[in-house]
């Protein structure tokens, strides 16, 4: 896949330096034609689906539902539930970074977590939104992200005390027409012609033997393994926890 960045001045190539050395983008002074691009303008790094998609995807954590959710954290029950009163923070390593919006509340409940995407156009993106974050956010020190292949990340880990997995959904239809979010990330993982394990993964995961995982599930889909010790249930999303 060639991927290419547009800035407007040098100035901006200074201040992605970081992040061309992770993505070995082209850099262009003005859009490609027919192919996605990323964007770096005023300090934040966007992603053009193509030329035509006025709605380029940023991601922003201090900003929207995510900055809200992340200035009330103790509303967040559910999560906090699923994995368990701990007198001690865990270390917990998420599967399935996505728009890392679990990954922010188990840090802001005071959690350690080693984060894994496999796309690489998120993981950029990924990035660039903790770089504007981190001062607003300091539990981010408390954050190591990748971008690999989360199985083969996790056999290289130890003491990990917890495995969070939120993989896609099987059935998009449903999902992909509510959830832009949803939507966004099947388009690129399109784009990077990267095949989505969907639920595999949690297998996968589940022969590893992990000391606790907590997978989390439409509230209507199927129980994936029936030895399951307990459920977390809220409307839409329930949490399944496999000690
Ligand atoms: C449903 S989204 C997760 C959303 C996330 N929990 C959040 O709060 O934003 C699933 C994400 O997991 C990623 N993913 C799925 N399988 C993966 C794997 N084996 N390794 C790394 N990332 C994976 C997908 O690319 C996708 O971005």
């Amino acid at each position: 896949m060639n991927l290419s960045i547009v800035i407007e001045n040098d100035e901006d190539k200074r201040n992605i330096d970081e992040l061309l050395k992770q993505i070995e983008a082209k850099i262009l002074f003005h859009p490609p034609k027919n192919s996605p691009y990323f964007e770096f303008k005023e300090n934040k790094l966007r992603f053009f689906f193509d030329l035509e998609n006025s709605q380029p995807l940023d991601i922003d954590f201090l900003k929207g539902s995510m900055g809200w959710r992340l200035k009330r954290t103790d509303h967040e029950k559910l999560l906090k539930k699923a994995v368990g009163k701990t007198d001690k923070p865990l270390t917990i390593f998420d599967g399935t970074a996505g728009f890392l919006s679990d990954t922010l509340i188990l840090l802001a409940l005071g959690h350690k977590v080693i984060a894994c995407e496999q796309s690489k156009i998120l993981f950029v993106l990924l990035k660039d939104a903790i770089r504007r974050a981190k001062d607003d956010l300091p539990y981010l020190d408390n954050l190591k992200i990748y971008n690999d292949n989360s199985i083969n990340l996790y056999k290289n880990l130890e003491n990990i005390d917890l495995v969070f997995l939120d993989p896609m959904y099987p059935e998009p239809k449903k999902h992909v027409l509510r959830s832009g979010n949803m939507s966004s990330i099947r388009k690129i993982l399109n784009i990077e012609s990267i095949d989505d394990v969907e639920d595999n993964i949690f297998f996968e995961f589940k022969d590893f033997g992990c000391k606790k995982l907590v997978l989390k599930r439409p509230i209507k889909a199927e129980l994936l393994d029936q030895n399951i010790n307990y459920q977390v249930k809220g409307k839409s999303t329930r949490f399944d926890v496999y000690i």
